[in-house]
């Protein structure tokens, strides 16, 4: 099969090498010609440790890296089976890049898109058959995250959801299919574990050290939310809660925080400028948690339950099917449990108790509770059933 891929930056690169690990030809299309050197120097390093480490054989190497072929006419993409797009996160750019491939290729080349936050709907209206467009959401780095969302437009055609997810699932990912709705699955279910920690921070409930240390202890999470907010870096994590709670006609529950936006005004993003949440520089102390096990209790509580409801109404909302939604999370965001197990495990009626006690406290629309959650409880169901 013939893959093209538009972008050869941080996404494009990945998928690149992941189709082509899959024996996939493809051809890797940049406008600008150091990236595509910038693409090659770095598959060849991470295959170059992949031999030394023993996982591959260095004739695996060269069979990979002879795959891709790195290309500066999008006229070469001409012969694609499937080409994916990952330049930069604009829709007219999208759209134009968009609309002149399709006179390149043929007539039932799969179009897609790798966008994180942009409607499939606006993207494929920029084409003359847009019933071939779908979106395919990688994650970062895209040959080590199991995940990918795939996301038919409301013009897309069945079988060519079907042959994509047939693709996807040839190279070897968990595929998800999610509704072309704001953060389709993960950036939309995940948002509370960021928003209610930062909330909880602006409560002065506790710091951000306790508050990690409560969600890494009691809910088996890998990293706390601040630690994990330093890696991907406040900029990007702020940018996307921002577009999501825009998107949703700023829904309270997608609020972004000031402090986040403060962190990231200031320039501490993170791990990438060596302070965020956290000092990284050298010699740097980490904060100790307060090892308070009551306050830990209400913060794990509180930012689960918010979590909890947030996969229920996504679910209410036909976003995914409850096993998408769970696959997502721990497949995605590596999360140790998916949330509608996690519910059934903690029970539908604490659920639903937790979010009227916080609704009782605060009266903020943030904390409704999910009329799934609600409805289940009333009936005495469980997710999975
Ligand atoms: P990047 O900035 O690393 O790479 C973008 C590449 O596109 C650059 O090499 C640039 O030269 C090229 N480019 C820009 N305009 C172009 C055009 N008109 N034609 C051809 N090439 C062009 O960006 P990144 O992070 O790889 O993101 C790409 C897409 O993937 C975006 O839509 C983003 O939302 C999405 N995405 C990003 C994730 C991430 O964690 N970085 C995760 C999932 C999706």
């Amino acid at each position: 099969m013939n893959v093209g891929i538009i972008g050869s930056g941080t996404m494009g690169s990945g998928i690149a090498q992941v189709a082509s690990t899959s024996g996939c030809k493809v051809k890797l299309y940049d406008t600008n010609q150091n990236a595509l050197e910038k693409s090659k120097g770095a598959l060849e390093k991470v295959l170059a440790r992949l031999v030394v480490k023993g996982r591959i054989e260095n004739a695996e190497k060269l069979r990979i890296q002879s795959n891709i072929l790195y290309v500066d006419s999008l006229k070469d993409l001409g012969d694609s089976n499937l080409t994916i797009e990952a330049i930069v996160e604009q829709i007219d750019i999208k759209k134009k890049v968009f609309s002149e491939l399709e006179s390149y290729v043929s007539s039932d080349c799969i179009i897609a898109s790798n966008t994180s936050s942009l409607s499939i709907a606006s993207i494929a209206s920029s084409l003359h058959k847009p019933e071939r467009c779908i979106g395919i959401h990688f994650f970062n780095p895209a040959p080590l995250m199991k995940l990918v969302e795939v996301i038919p437009a409301i013009q897309t055609k069945k079988e060519i959801l079907d042959k994509t997810v047939r693709i996807i699932s040839d190279w070897k990912k968990v595929v998800a299919v999610a509704k072309d709705t704001p953060g389709f699955i993960v950036n939309r279910v995940a948002r509370p574990f960021y928003g209610e920690s930062l909330r909880i921070y602006e409560e002065g409930i506790a710091d951000f050290a306790t508050i990690d240390w409560s969600l890494k202890t009691l809910g088996g999470f890998r990293m706390g939310p601040f630690e994990l907010m330093d890696f991907i870096g406040n900029d990007v994590n702020y940018t996307v809660t921002e577009t999501v709670f825009a998107a949703f006609y700023f829904d309270p529950r997608y609020k972004p925080a000031f402090t986040q936006k403060r962190f990231s005004e200031a320039g501490y993003l993170g791990r990438k400028t060596g302070k965020g949440y956290y000092d990284y520089s050298e010699g740097a102390i980490k904060p100790e948690p307060k090892l308070d096990k009551a306050i830990a209790q209400i913060i794990y509580d509180r930012v689960l339950v918010m979590l909890i409801n947030e996969a229920a109404d996504a679910l209410f909302l036909k976003i995914a099917s409850a096993h998408d939604i769970d696959n997502s999370m721990t497949k995605g965001v590596n999360y140790p449990k998916g949330l509608l197990a996690w519910a059934n495990e903690k029970g539908i009626d604490w659920c639903v108790q937790k979010m009227d006690e916080l609704y009782n406290e605060y009266h903020e629309d943030r904390y409704r509770c999910s009329p799934l959650l609600r409805k289940m409880n009333k009936l005495g169901e469980r997710f999975f059933n």
